[in-house]
């Protein structure tokens, strides 16, 4: 299912966001903010919201925005901290890699605003059973 898979991978990115946040706090260095930032909050407290509502509206799972979604999110995002590493620590790749991964999680978020303004009120219960939806069909 798919909100469980963004609430499963949203956890680990809460385990390596507040591992950097206690190793920053120990360290006194704090250089990697920025990849701490955005673990916890793009990552974690986003996709983990993000599961909730997949969870909340199970609709919305049957479309095909939901699984853009997935993917752009969970490529974007590795490659948006990736590079994001290489820019605070100077390497030249970090600049072009932060911008590739940040414009595939922008569109992330753009797949699962679409998805969300267009099927939010499609019927709920069928889907939460299981069943197919009588309105499938015009799901977007
Ligand atoms: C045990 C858990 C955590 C520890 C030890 C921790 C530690 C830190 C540290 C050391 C900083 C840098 C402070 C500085 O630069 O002066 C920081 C910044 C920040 N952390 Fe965490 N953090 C934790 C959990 C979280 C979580 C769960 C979130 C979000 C859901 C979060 C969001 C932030 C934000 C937004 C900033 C930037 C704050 C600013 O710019 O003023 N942190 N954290
Ligand atoms: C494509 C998505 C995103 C991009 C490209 C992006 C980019 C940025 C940039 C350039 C900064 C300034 C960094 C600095 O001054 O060192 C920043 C800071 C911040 N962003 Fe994002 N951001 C994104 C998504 C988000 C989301 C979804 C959240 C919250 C849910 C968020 C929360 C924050 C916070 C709290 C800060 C301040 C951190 C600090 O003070 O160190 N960002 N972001």
């Amino acid at each position: 299912m798919l909100a469980n898979r963004f609430l499963r991978i949203a956890v680990l990115y809460a385990l390596f966001g507040i591992g950097l946040g206690v190793y920053m706090g120990a360290s006194g260095q704090f250089l990697n903010r920025g990849i701490h930032v955005h673990a916890n909050l793009v990552g974690w407290v986003s996709m983990a919201v993000m599961g909730i509502i997949y969870r909340l509206y199970p609709q919305l799972q049957h479309s095909r925005w939901a699984a853009v979604h997935f993917w752009l999110h969970n490529g974007g995002l590795p490659l948006m901290l990736l590079g994001l590493y290489g820019l605070l620590h100077g390497y030249g790749w970090g600049e072009p890699l932060t911008g590739v991964g940040s414009l595939l999680v922008a569109l992330a978020f753009l797949s699962f605003a679409l998805n969300l303004l267009r099927n939010l009120e499609h019927d709920t219960v069928s889907a939460a059973r299981g069943e197919p939806l009588p309105q499938q069909q015009a799901l977007h």
